[in-house]
């Protein structure tokens, strides 16, 4: 039973915050910054909810994790929290100010107040269970020459290196421009990586194009701070000027057009980058200008 705490002898509130959700786990940011201690409970072993399991979030399309997870470590931290998961709610009576809660938490089978998180007894466990598909059953590809030029000194370079698979994506990007299909399936089965593993890297980082990509790229960043300060109508005017949709190239494959969430310089917002270069606090009459010296 979940009971209001003493405090000096004196009884004070304690909330019990249901679902470990973002909105749960705000809630029980707020409430615990007002001063209140905080039960919060949820049915999952960990907390997060869907959020944590989310690409992006809408409409601005910001990284779900980088929202969520600092809220994440300031509910696990803050004094005034207390996480109760993998658990769940089995009874509440009482009346609005002094409700009694039952719960029931679920066995665990480690010691959580020992648990640092390190991993080794996933690396121990003896239940595996197959997430990717074995490399070696994907079909030989045969490439071009100079794409075998390529990619072949790339793959030998990050062979033995830990995170050798993003650093090949890199490479091959810069090299080609971008990452075609039969380059990845050759670099999963030389790797014996994955051929998911790879999309899924080339797919969530937004350096990574799938196809061939301009020879200027223009990045609009519509993160939050640069939406509101109207980085809609930067796209939409170089959208204009361009003849193209963002995610688009022109078809003198001069410029790629694309969004990017966030690049980490709010302060100039909007912000645009062509090629790199950045451009603080762009006025929309100003985009042909900025443009037009790129050939
Ligand atoms: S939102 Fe655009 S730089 Fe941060």
């Amino acid at each position: 039973m979940i009971a209001p705490r003493e405090e000096k002898g004196a009884q004070v509130g304690a909330v019990l915050v249901i679902g470990g959700g973002v909105a749960g786990i705000q809630a029980a940011l707020d409430l615990a910054e007002s001063g209140q201690k905080v039960y919060l409970l949820e049915n999952r072993p960990a907390i997060g909810g869907h959020m944590a399991r989310l690409d992006k979030t809408y409409p601005t399309n910001d990284c779900s994790m980088c929202i969520l997870a600092p809220k994440l470590v300031e509910a696990g931290r803050h004094l005034n929290i207390e996480v109760i998961a993998h658990a769940d709610l089995i009874g509440l009576e009482g009346e609005p100010g002094r409700f009694k809660a039952a719960i029931n938490r679920r066995a665990r089978y480690v010691d959580g107040t020992k648990c640092t998180g390190c991993g080794l007894c996933v690396e121990q466990c003896p239940v595996q269970y197959a997430i990717y598909e074995d490399p070696k059953d994907l079909p030989p590809v045969v490439l071009e020459a100079r794409d075998k030029n390529i990619v072949d000194p790339i793959l030998a370079k990050h062979r033995t290196d830990q995170n050798g698979a993003i650093l090949v994506l890199k490479d091959i990007n810069a090299t080609l421009g971008y990452l075609p299909e039969n380059v990845l399936r050759y670099a999963a089965r030389e790797l014996e990586i994955p051929l998911s593993l790879l999309y899924r890297l080339a797919t969530f980082y937004s350096a990574f194009s799938l196809v061939p990509r301009g020879r200027h790229v223009i990045s609009v960043c519509l993160g939050t701070t640069c939406y509101v300060r109207g980085a809609g109508k930067l796209m939409s005017r170089i959208e204009q000027e361009l003849e193209i949709q963002e995610g688009q190239t022109t078809p003198d494959m001069r410029f790629t057009l694309r969004s990017v969430r966030c690049l980490g310089c709010c302060s100039l917002a909007p912000v645009i980058t062509v090629d790199g270069e950045t451009y603080a606090k762009v006025a929309e009459k100003e985009i042909p200008k900025i443009l037009d010296p790129y050939e």
